[in-house]
């Protein structure tokens, strides 16, 4: 995690950078630091907080101005969240100065021999041990700075995204990635880089996302030279258009990133299927599927493998790749899957999905089936991303960037994505008449209307909110495809208002968790008319009977639970197999009015950051 920013050109770095950092700040946000270079001294400033402590404090505390500079945003891995530890982090002599995202794993024993040579450390940082391992390899053969780093970077284990600047080179700033994102922005006569192209995009749409293993030299006015770090071949970079604008990137209105994405949903969706569904000519239309059909149908099984929300997301397209085309899906926590020595084959598909495209167990996992010979198939958000990038073929969501640490509009328009997958194998399979499929196509087609009616429940769902906001726990229920729904709103309400919750299929609450039902416990309950209603309105009397309070989320028009719950949230009817692109709604408003009225911080919730871009 951690959000790197820098720049090298003819404007002032400083509000270019901590701009950036602002933008940056989902990706850690509890220590930022700057060093501006204006030439003849290296100014740096840092603190522990969020990029506005910095901001408060710079200004009175170094003159800012210097057309060379570097920034950081933290999500602390090595040494607590204080100001010594922040970035950037310098060198013994104070000449080098370096910002990272990663862990350098090996950086005890790195430390260790920069001690016997002389070498202190003022901070707890895998970092400060990597800034001098740089000045040692410099010094002792009298290198240029990039030469340094090469070498000094074939030293280490583990992750990295750096840049670095040297002094006694005022024109100069050395990167190099390997497991974390680095974004190269191309202005006129200057350069920007970043964890992801939000900094620099109001300044150039052309970008160069640095590849694992590569490093690049950063020359005011001169052409950028990328070089591989093992072998120092030169590279010729891709220099990719953005598509990316301010706006959408902005808050637009809304008092949290969460409430807009969570609005943007039906946008989003749209964005999903326009193009690819064609409910006219009754087909599906995507590239990634068609040109591999071959693989998908000779597929034993399709094993997903993600984490978190997008874990979630896959958990739904079980139930609908199983019910739709007949597929078995096994669904994998990416993070214990690597670590299982799993049975994978080539007759394997892999379906990775990950909202960022960055997140390091998932990336893992999908080397670990790429290296068995499995076919792997990307549904990643953030186009260019690693993971966009690692996989044979994929499919983006085009739900636009997702800021709010608390995934919402990733959650569904990945479930969009896979839905349209099922239903192309389907028809492929035959495991659907045509007129089923085209019903299908017709029904999803209505979906972004009715997650606009489904948001119009949010004045009632802010209320609701208002009188279980003190609750210490909650329980979610659902069954079938909205067994997952009620995973992932439990998770929401963890994540963001940091009240307990637990998930559970609806009938899996008699063995067990019915004991904790009491007259303090809310219960939300899925309780949608095509899924299994009659059997949950039964779990939905026995909460009564224990005088559990009971959040009911009903097809509009219900009647049988208004009897029963204390409060019914309407969503839209729809077909089974789509209802938790509904029925998520009114749990993701519940989540952000609680954590809202708890004066939780929505957008950062502590602990957290937006992509998990280690271990
Ligand atoms: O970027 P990814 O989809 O791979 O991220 C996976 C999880 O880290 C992510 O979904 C996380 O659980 C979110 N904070 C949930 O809201």
């Amino acid at each position: 995690m951690c959000g790197i920013v820098g720049y090298i050109g003819h404007q002032e770095a400083y509000p270019i950078i901590i701009n950036g950092l602002q933008r940056l700040e989902y990706r850690g946000y509890d220590s930022a630091g700057i060093a501006l270079y204006d030439g003849t001294n290296i100014k740096l400033s840092k603190t522990k907080g969020k990029v506005s402590d910095l901001k408060n404090k710079i200004e009175s505390e170094i003159s800012t101005d210097g057309t060379l500079g570097i920034g950081h945003t933290r999500w602390a891995t090595h040494g607590v969240p204080n100001d010594v530890n922040s970035h950037p982090h310098s060198s013994n002599s104070g000449d080098l100065v370096i910002i990272h995202n990663g862990i350098i794993e090996n950086y005890d024993s790195l430390k260790k021999e920069l001690i016997k040579r002389g070498y202190t450390f003022k901070s707890d940082t895998d970092t400060e041990v990597l800034i001098n391992l740089i000045e040692d390899v410099q010094k002792s053969e009298n290198l240029k700075l990039g030469k340094a780093v090469q070498i000094a970077l074939n030293q280490v284990v583990g992750a990295y995204a750096i840049a670095v600047f040297d002094k006694k080179k005022p024109n100069e700033i050395v990167v190099a990635k390997l497991g974390s994102p680095l974004a190269i922005g191309i202005g006129d006569d200057e350069f920007f880089i970043a964890s992801d192209a939000s900094p620099f995009i109001e300044y150039t749409k052309n970008a160069i996302y640095l590849e694992d293993k590569e490093m690049a030299i950063i020359r005011r006015g001169k052409k950028i030279k990328v070089r591989k770090i093992e072998n120092d071949t030169e590279v010729d970079p891709y220099i990719q258009e953005l598509k990316l604008n301010l706006e959408q990137i902005e808050k637009g209105g809304y008092e949290h990133f969460m409430l807009k994405e969570i609005f943007e949903q039906p946008s989003a969706i749209l964005d999903t299927f326009r193009g690819r569904l064609l409910s006219n000519e009754a087909i599906i239309k995507m590239v990634g599927v068609e040109d591999n059909m071959k693989k998908f149908l000779a597929a034993d099984r399709i094993i997903i493998v993600a984490c978190g929300t997008s874990w979630h997301a896959g958990l739904v397209a079980e139930y609908i790749f199983e019910d739709l085309a007949r597929i078995p899906v096994e669904v994998e926590y990416a993070s214990e899957f690597r670590y299982r020595n799993p049975v994978i084959t080539e007759k394997d598909v892999v379906i990775a999905i990950s909202q960022s495209g960055e997140t390091a167990d998932t990336l893992a996992a999908i080397k670990l089936a790429k290296s068995k010979g499995a076919f792997v198939f990307g549904v990643c958000n953030v186009v260019g991303s690693t993971i966009a990038r690692e996989t044979h073929a994929g499919a983006y969501t085009h739900a636009g960037p997702e800021i709010g640490v608390a995934s919402t509009k990733a959650f569904t328009t990945q479930i969009t994505v896979l839905t349209l997958i099922a239903l192309r194998l389907a028809r492929a399979k035959g495991t659907m008449s045509s007129s089923e499929f085209r019903h299908h196509l017709i029904e999803l087609e209505t979906i972004p209307g009715k997650v606009e009616e489904a948001l119009k429940s949010d004045a009632y769902v802010e209320t609701v909110s208002e009188i279980y906001k003190d609750s210490k726990n909650f329980l979610y229920l659902g069954r079938g495809f909205n067994f997952p729904v009620a995973l992932e709103g439990a998770l929401k309400l963890k994540e963001i208002s940091y009240i307990h919750a637990e998930g559970y299929p609806a009938a899996e609450m008699k063995h067990g968790p019915i004991a904790l039902i009491d007259e303090q416990m809310p219960v939300v309950v899925i309780a949608t008319k095509k899924g299994h209603y009659e059997k949950v309105v039964s779990n939905i009397q026995e909460i009564k009977s224990r005088k559990g309070k009971i959040i009911g989320i009903v097809t509009k028009g219900d009647t049988s639970v208004k009897e029963l719950a204390d409060h019914v949230i309407e969503v839209p009817d729809t077909l089974e197999c789509l209802s938790p692109l509904l029925t998520t709604i009114p749990l993701q408003l519940l989540s952000y009015h609680i954590a809202v009225m708890l004066n939780k911080n929505v957008d950062q919730p502590r602990n957290l950051a937006k992509s998990v871009t280690v271990e």
